[in-house]
């Protein structure tokens, strides 16, 4: 094996949670048709067009893009957690059956947290700093179940427990900035897991942290979505951890989904010319092929969007026909590109 990211060396649960991708009768999640624009003085602005994806139960699955590609507006607007003046979303957000898009903000308020939770890049935004971190754990119990403040701080101190906080008892009572970066971090993931919800979406959890709590806070999700069932969604830009940590990756480009495919047919043959170039920038495989591997030019702003392929100026495999809008192909095997050109393009993964 030759490449950067050795599958040999994933976990074997990854490979046991693989075995019902694509097969579960009934998706937890189910994102049809899912466009998000946002009112601006020049009127509407589309930011994301046509998200469709599944998410079994238990499955984690990496959400993965450039920059600006719209993974957080995604993960925001499964929540529905967007600025509700300025942002539009149509089409269907199916959880467990429950059409979230248009539950109304009393019902979604119950799903939010009790069924699906999100945790963030900077922990210390999120947490608020006159608290100490065991009330606010357990007042995100609380707040979905009755129970009384004592009952609230023994969750809180399991809840502590689990996501591997030494001395839970103490930590309680401490203050946010009383605590490291990756603890602040665990915190946040006690907080979102502490009522179990079916659905964790983790919007670059990791990226503030330094690269040895990074491999941490990484493994402490899979183990705790392994141990708990709860699926996850785990933005990021390494694809070196959705290796490691997921069954299926998502590739977003310019607002849409140019590829879903299992994680590991993925790294070894990747169908979208965008995939692929993400995969080649991986900085170790460059590195070893003497070749800095990135991909020319830049993600379109939402205000100038080109017609057609999307990644068309950017794609050393366009054609004429590449100028006509590109539908999202079957490939079988669980796998879909948005390509024509997909079948037959036979492009280097991560894993050759
Ligand atoms: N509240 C908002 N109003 C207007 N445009 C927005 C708003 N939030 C996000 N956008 C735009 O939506 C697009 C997608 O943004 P998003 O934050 O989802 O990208 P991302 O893929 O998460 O990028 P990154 O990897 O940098 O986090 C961007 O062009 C961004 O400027
Ligand atoms: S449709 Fe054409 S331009 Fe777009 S990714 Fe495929 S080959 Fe490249
Ligand atoms: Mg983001």
């Amino acid at each position: 094996m030759t490449g950067v990211i050795d599958i040999s060396a994933v976990p074997a649960s990854r490979a046991d949670a693989t075995a019902h991708v694509g097969v579960s009768p009934q998706p937890l999640l189910e994102v049809r048709d899912l466009s998000l624009s946002f009112a601006t003085a020049k009127g509407a602005l589309p930011i994301t067009r046509n998200v469709n994806f599944t998410i079994a139960p238990g499955e984690r699955v990496g959400l993965v893009g450039e920059s600006g590609c719209g993974k957080t507006v995604t993960g925001l607007s499964l929540l529905r957690l967007l600025p509700p003046q300025s942002a539009r979303i149509q089409g269907d957000i199916l959880f467990n059956g429950t059409n979230l898009a248009t539950l109304s903000p009393r019902r979604m308020r119950a799903v939010r947290g009790r069924e699906i939770a999100m945790i963030f890049q900077e922990p210390m935004s999120a947490l608020d700093p006159v608290f100490t971190v065991g009330d606010q754990i357990s007042e995100a119990y609380r707040i979905h179940f009755p129970v009384s403040r004592a009952e609230g701080r023994e969750r809180a101190i399991m809840a502590l427990r689990e996501v591997g906080i030494p001395a839970p008892e103490r930590r309680c009572d401490e203050y946010p900035h009383q605590l490291s970066g990756g603890m602040r971090q665990r915190v946040m993931i006690a907080m979102a897991l502490i009522c179990k919800p079916k659905l964790l979406v983790a919007d670059e959890p990791t990226t503030a942290l330094d690269v040895t709590v990074q491999a941490q806070i990484t493994d402490l999700l899979r183990s705790l979505s392994e141990r708990t069932g709860t699926a996850l969604i785990f933005i990021t830009h390494d694809l070196g951890v959705v290796a490691e940590t997921c069954t299926r990756m998502i590739t977003m480009y310019a607002g849409e989904v140019v590829e879903d495919a299992p994680v590991d047919d993925v790294l070894t043959r990747p169908r979208h010319p965008y995939t692929s170039g993400l995969l080649r920038s991986l900085p170790g495989l460059s590195k070893r092929r003497g070749v800095l591997a990135s991909i020319p030019g830049r993600v379109p702003s939402p205000s100038a969007m080109p017609a057609g392929c999307r990644f068309r100026a950017r794609c050393s495999h366009a054609v004429a026909s590449c100028a006509q809008n590109q539908p999202m192909v079957e490939i079988g095997n669980g796998r879909s590109a948005r390509c024509w050109r997909a079948p037959e393009l036979l492009l280097p993964g991560a894993v050759n």
